[in-house]
């Protein structure tokens, strides 16, 4: 009797937890799958990132592509990730490679409320398409033309890219990035 009482104790304690949360207030749940360094890499390249740039990655996870854009090329870089597990990874990617915060600037918080977006040259995605219809209207509006964006796997429902690259990595399937460089606003 004890045991049963116990099991049922258990499952129902794990139900709460697994579905009992608000989710109401979280702005877009997407899980963390971190871009192979191979992939990271490409994605700079077809961004032509260099020292001048300001590289936002928005939904960084271990932060390795701004601190890769930081070391290679010693562009400054700011990471915005809503997850803090991902904040402890991304300042560790930073130690380890031995890049400061004067140079690459790492943030919590939700990468749709960016308070300086307008500051990016280089824009840097991996998100789900959820994410992207809603961040895709502020790209738009905010960013200055010539800035780069680069997606990975999945792209903006209305923005066409102007270059998509498929890309083998030895996976189980090809991988797939899309850029698009922002544009003069047509004179009305
Ligand atoms: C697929 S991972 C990509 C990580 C990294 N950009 C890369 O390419 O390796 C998506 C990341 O976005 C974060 N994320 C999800 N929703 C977010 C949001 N609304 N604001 C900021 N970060 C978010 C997750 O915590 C996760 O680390």
């Amino acid at each position: 009797m004890l045991r049963t009482i116990t099991l049922i104790a258990i499952v129902a304690i794990s139900f709460s937890l697994a579905f009992g949360q608000d989710d109401s207030k979280v702005p877009c749940r997407i899980i963390y799958v971190p871009t192979e360094q191979v992939v990271v890499e490409k994605m700079l390249e077809m961004a032509k990132v260099k020292k001048d740039d300001d590289v936002f990655d928005l939904g960084c996870g271990d932060g390795r592509i701004v601190v890769t854009a930081a070391k290679k090329f010693g562009a400054k870089g700011v990471g915005i990730d809503i997850d803090p597990a991902r904040i402890k990874d991304s300042l560790a990617t930073m130690r380890k490679a031995g890049i400061k915060a004067d140079l690459v600037d790492i943030r919590q918080g939700d990468a749709l409320t960016v308070k300086d977006l307008e500051r990016a040259s280089v824009i840097m995605l991996y998100m789900l398409p959820e994410f992207m219809e809603k961040l895709e209207p502020q790209l738009k509006a905010r960013l200055k033309p010539g800035t780069r964006i680069v997606a990975h796997d999945y792209p903006f429902p209305n923005m066409e890219p102007d270059q998509v690259v498929e890309f083998e990595t030895g996976g189980s399937r090809p991988k797939f990035l899309y850029m698009r460089t922002v544009r003069e606003a047509k004179k009305k």
